[in-house]
């Protein structure tokens, strides 16, 4: 599945909460060492929500620096990527437009949980493409914190909470910033190698107490998650004619340092084309990338005229990526 769409990248904006959990934390009380989560991983802290904060939160300070960069007041819609919505019913990018001031735009969340960015950004272009907004609000937020077994070393040192965002306006194509097109996939006959099983319509209540919690397969996880962001960054390589050797920068869901290298080297990209900030993030789920590209921008990584590649893998099984000339988009710090 590819689309042409003429949306245009417009304005970006992120921001992590206060509390800081580094690995010396975690050792204290997980059978886990710094060294283990430094070399398996590449993630030395990650942000934590205390109790109290929300995705709905974050959101509404991502959302408020992307609008800020982007220079407008009002959008159309706003679409918010989150596997995490303050509560499962009702989604909760109408509370994110509210709190916005965007009482009248359309709101709705997509779950495609560490792709839910990509997918948005492919949601938002749709809604330009088709006539029904000319400027999108897209946020990636997740507390996947919230999901965790505290007790649990497979998952606790892996993730991290955090929000991300950009507007998308109607644009040309051709122009700096023109997004897509977009590689969208999905395969649900792997659900159960990242799963929360409880708190849904199949299983409302925990049978057992750890159903609650996210339960991940690492190593299958990990295999598919190379394969998969690999294929779909060449499907949109093909899509917009460009050769590996034109990519300037790959902007990869920040799950592991090892994940992206190992793609890195399956399309034959550089290591130092990678945009990283894994190390202070963790895995944010829906947030990584825009995170990550708020990052890019503010570490002279990214700049106006680069080829830059962004791909994402996460549960559901769903993977899915996309390109763009990078514009010149101010960026505010993420704190
Ligand atoms: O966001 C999208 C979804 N998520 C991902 O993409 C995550 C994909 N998976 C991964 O990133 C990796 O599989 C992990 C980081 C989760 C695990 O790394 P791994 O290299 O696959 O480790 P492993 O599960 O194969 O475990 C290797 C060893 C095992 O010990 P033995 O059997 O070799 O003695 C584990 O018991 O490491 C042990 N181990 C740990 N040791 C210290 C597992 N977790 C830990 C830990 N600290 N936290």
């Amino acid at each position: 599945m590819a689309t042409r769409s003429t949306a245009v990248l417009a304005g970006l904006g992120g921001w992590l909460p206060p509390r800081v959990v580094d690995n010396a934390e975690l050792t204290a009380r997980l059978d886990t060492s710094d060294e283990w989560i430094r070399t398996r991983t590449g993630i030395r802290e990650r942000r934590v929500v205390d109790a109290g904060m929300s995705t709905v939160d974050m959101s509404v300070e991502a959302g408020g620096r992307a609008l800020r960069s982007a220079g407008l007041e009002r959008v159309d819609a706003v679409v918010l990527a989150t596997a995490t919505p303050d509560q499962p019913c009702p989604a909760s990018a109408p509370q994110v437009a509210s709190r916005l001031g965007q009482r009248d735009a359309a709101a709705f969340d997509v779950n495609a949980v560490c792709s839910g960015f990509v997918y948005a950004l492919a949601t938002a272009a749709g809604l330009i493409a088709a006539g029904v907004a000319r400027d999108v609000l897209v946020v990636g937020a997740d507390a996947f914190t919230t999901l965790l077994d505290p007790g649990d070393r497979g998952t606790v040192p892996i993730f991290g909470d955090g929000a991300g965002a950009a507007v998308l306006r109607e644009g040309r194509d051709g122009e700096a910033g023109a997004i897509g097109p977009f590689d969208l996939h999905s395969d649900g006959e792997h659900a159960e190698l990242l799963v929360v099983p409880a708190g849904g319509s199949r299983q409302k209540e925990p049978e057992q107490p750890s159903d609650r919690y996210l339960r991940m397969e690492g190593q299958a996880v990990f295999r598919h998650a190379t394969t998969r962001m690999a294929e779909s960054s060449r499907a949109v390589l093909d899509g917009l004619g460009w050769t590996v050797g034109e990519v300037d920068r790959f902007v990869g869901h920040q799950a592991n340092i090892r994940i992206l290298n190992t793609v890195a080297k399956q399309l034959g990209l550089p290591a130092d084309s990678l945009v990283v900030n894994i190390e202070r993030t963790g895995n944010t789920s829906a947030a990584s990338i825009p995170l990550a590209l708020v990052d890019g921008v503010r570490d002279g990584s990214l700049r106006p005229g680069d080829r830059v590649l962004l791909a994402a893998f996460g549960a559901g099984f769903t993977w899915g990526a996309t390109g763009l000339r990078w514009p010149d988009v101010p960026v505010e710090a993420v704190r």
